[in-house]
């Protein structure tokens, strides 16, 4: 990677330098073709380890390995060139030891270029991201709705719905910014906790089910376009409906294969007179 191309992307510090001038514009993306696509309108490209369920059918982040969010930082990075690129530490890559998080955080960071990492966690992470940022490593926090928890939490359900939640979200997302994130990531909880939240902290809050009071948004690029007819939760806004688009093209190349009506003559090559 050239040094110029290094500067042209947006970089942590960027991005938290964004809080209280804009709100924060971050998708995320698994791809080289889709992050090309997205990259001109976004502040950060987020490697999420959604990966999993979105691309390899998986029914929880659980199963995502390193060597899975490697592959798809590398393929994200080909494919941007502003985006700031913050690629997700997988489960079981960072919850045993600050030193494990270090050594999987380090391999991101070296083997695809990316600027940063995210990953999931409160209070009991906060020494990690702490450890992470003193050594070189920008952090994104994950608070709220953790779905790398989902063993223990027992689903995908929004927080902050009595005070004991509130209490708990409230001193994660301090803890993890006093740790010295560049950013936190909200999932799934209701207005006045992420507003409250919000106004707390020193770094941008990046909502995803968290309202318009967070600093900025942050969606799963597949769910916005309208990839998957079957999934749509409420927080989830499709601005695009590709899923019917993909169907209908693909009948309409099977018919036309069938019909022997494609491919026409002027998608075949002729021999040279
Ligand atoms: O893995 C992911 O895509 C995420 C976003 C939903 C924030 O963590």
């Amino acid at each position: 990677m050239s040094v110029q191309s290094q500067k042209r992307r947006l970089s942590p510090a960027n991005i938290e330098a964004l809080k209280g001038e804009r709100p924060i514009v971050s998708l995320t993306a698994y791809t080289t073709p889709i992050a090309r696509l997205l990259d001109p309108h976004v502040d950060f490209l987020l490697v999420g380890d959604s990966v999993g369920m979105v691309l390899y059918g998986l029914d929880t982040t659980v199963g995502v390995t390193l060597e899975m969010m490697i592959a798809h930082g590398q393929a994200v990075m080909r494919g941007s060139q502003q985006a700031c690129v913050v690629i997700d530490m997988p489960f079981g890559s960072y919850q045993e030891s600050k030193e494990q998080a270090f050594r999987s955080a380090a391999r991101i960071l070296k083997e695809t270029g990316c600027s940063a990492v995210k990953l999931e966690g409160g209070a009991e992470m906060a020494e990690t991201v702490a450890f992470l940022v003193s050594r070189g490593i920008p952090v994104l926090g994950h608070v709220g709705l953790m779905p790398q928890l989902v063993n223990t939490t027992g689903g995908y359900r929004s927080v902050g719905r009595n005070d004991k939640e509130v209490a708990k979200i409230r001193r994660d997302a301090k803890a993890i910014d006093d740790a010295g994130a560049f950013g936190i990531v909200i999932e799934g909880t209701v207005e006045p906790v992420a507003r409250e939240i919000t106004a707390e902290l020193r770094s941008p809050t990046i909502g995803i089910g968290a309202s318009p009071a967070c600093d900025g948004q942050i969606l799963v690029s597949d769910d916005m376009l309208g990839l998957f007819n079957d999934f749509k939760p409420r927080f989830v806004k499709h601005f695009a409906e590709l899923a019917p688009a993909i169907s209908k093209a693909a009948e309409d190349y099977a018919a036309e294969v069938k019909a022997r009506s494609f491919p026409g003559i002027e998608h075949t090559f002729q021999v040279k007179k």
